[in-house]
């Protein structure tokens, strides 16, 4: 039988792994300052205490104040919110100010670190306090953290479980397969 497979470049081959849900990265600075961007690349690395990896890059605003602060947040937009997520991940905070009032982002500060959770068309947030781990963070760019809150909307997580149905489709994940699309992440598979 003939193989479908063709060679994938290397500078594509992240996005074959790269389909996570993208989530929300919010941060504080000095003043009341707070900004958020979009990240695709993130993973647990730890169940007890929850510890997780996600890439920042340098030459982000977040990047800047995640450092300076040690705290950031992180929150899951649903698919109700992919324009958004798209809009906060192409745009710098430190050239267009305060996405929150931009974008009309119905936030709060969060009950542990005070970082921005924003729960309006999210299924969830993490607060999460950076672990300090400088040679990651200067080379790959990766920030480490263990999350210290995290709250979901029940009508799609409760109980340690994801319930994703038709009823709650505006609060589906969404996963990045680059250039601006998003597949949804709503079709549930059971094995046996
Ligand atoms: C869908 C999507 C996913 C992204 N994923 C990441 C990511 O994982 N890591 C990263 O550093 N930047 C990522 N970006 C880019 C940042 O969100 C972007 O640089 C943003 O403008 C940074 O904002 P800031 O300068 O206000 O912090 C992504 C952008 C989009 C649209």
């Amino acid at each position: 039988m003939p193989s479908h497979f063709q060679p994938v470049a290397l500078e594509h081959a992240s996005r074959l792994i790269n389909h996570g849900p993208t989530v929300l990265i919010t941060s504080i600075g000095a003043d009341g300052q707070r900004n958020v961007m979009a990240a695709a690349w993130s993973m647990p690395v730890e169940f007890t205490p929850p510890r997780i990896a996600i890439v920042i890059d340098k030459k982000t605003f977040t990047r800047e104040l995640v450092i300076a602060s040690g705290v950031f947040g992180i929150c899951i937009p649903g698919a109700g919110l992919v324009d958004l997520t798209h809009a906060v991940g192409s745009e710098s905070g430190s050239e267009v100010g305060d996405k929150f009032e931009r974008h009309r982002i119905d936030a709060r500060p969060g009950p542990v670190l005070g970082v921005p959770v924003i729960e309006a068309g999210c299924s969830a947030w993490l607060e999460c306090r950076l672990i300090s781990e400088p040679h990651a963070q200067d080379t790959y760019d990766t920030c480490f953290c263990e999350v210290v809150a995290a709250a979901a909307d029940a009508r799609i997580f409760s109980n340690g479980r994801w319930h994703v149905g038709p009823d709650n489709a505006a609060l589906h994940t969404i996963h990045h397969l680059g250039g601006g699309n998003f597949a949804r992440g709503g079709d549930v598979v059971k094995a046996r």
